[in-house]
């Protein structure tokens, strides 16, 4: 038996990156898988792949910061499949500025993709999820735990989104829904683009191998492998879990310690 059998769940900003691994990774666990993103030609593909190799995908284009879009991602996947077991509130872009500089729309603009984002998932998921129970699988980040240099409102949008994890976790206990945040480290992905920038992925593995004690970057099957334990019945009484995935880049500063080789 696959550890998803039997499962539905939606993954937003599935078109690319950590979503695209999760919902490939989730089809192949037996879930059915509600592909979400922004760009719609990027969750026909996603889900294409996925109908393609014997799983079952649905293609919604979903603009996250829209609560209509969300109202009806979720109505849509329920509609085709029944249920909903799992909400992976995903999508997120990371844009660079400084405080000084920055204009009200570019701050508000990632406040509504990360934050708000994640609100507006959770909040038409949750009668579903309420009925047999399930999971909300946030993105947050490292950017949740520590503050990252020229990421203000990156930042503060990923440190809201563990607050909410922590507040959903509790209310919605007794429903059996659990409620959990993932922070990756450095991930090898395309979100350099929504910072306007091409990022070439060996950069990324370089950057992220300097950065994560472990030696390397995340590819997004790490955080995808973590995302299934999560929504699987393995992980059944663990609920308000900040996870970090990062290669213990959070864990503090490492120096050759005197005397140690
Ligand atoms: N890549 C990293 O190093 C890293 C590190 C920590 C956290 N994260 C987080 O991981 C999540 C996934 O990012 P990724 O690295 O896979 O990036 P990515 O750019 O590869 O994928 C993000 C996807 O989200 C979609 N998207 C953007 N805005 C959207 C919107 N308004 N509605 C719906 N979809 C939207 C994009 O079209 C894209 O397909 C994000 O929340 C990001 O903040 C990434």
């Amino acid at each position: 038996m696959a550890r998803l059998d039997g499962r539905v769940a939606i993954i937003t900003g599935a078109g690319s990156g950590i979503g695209r691994a999760a919902a490939r990774l989730f089809a192949r666990e037996g879930a059915r898988v509600g592909v979400a993103d922004v760009n719609r030609e990027r969750a026909e593909t996603v889900a294409a792949s996925i109908n393609d190799t014997g799983g079952e995908a649905l293609a919604i284009a979903c603009d996250v910061t829209k609560g209509a879009d969300c109202e009806r991602m979720v109505a849509d996947t329920v509609k085709r499949f029944g249920r909903l077991d799992v909400m992976y509130n995903n999508a997120g872009i990371s844009p660079m500025g400084l405080v000084h500089e920055m204009s009200e729309a570019d701050w508000r603009k990632v406040i509504d993709v990360c934050l708000t984002g994640v609100f507006l998932g959770t909040r038409h998921a949750l009668p579903h999820l309420m009925k047999q129970g399930g999971v909300v699988i946030n993105t947050a980040s490292i950017a949740g735990i520590t503050g990252q240099p020229g990421l203000p409102h990156y930042c503060a949008a990923k440190h809201g989104v563990i607050g909410f994890t922590k507040v959903v976790a509790l209310d919605y206990a007794k429903y059996k829904v659990r409620a959990v945040a993932i922070c990756p480290g450095a991930v090898v992905t395309n979100i350099g683009e929504s910072m306007g920038i091409s990022v070439d992925p060996n950069v990324t593995r370089q950057l992220g191998a300097a950065l994560h004690p472990l030696g390397r970057a995340c590819e997004p099957e790490d955080i995808a492998n973590a995302a299934l334990f999560l929504a699987s019945d393995e992980a059944a009484l663990i609920s308000g879990v900040i996870l970090t995935v990062d290669g213990a880049w959070t864990c503090g500063h490492t120096f050759p310690v005197p005397g140690q080789q």
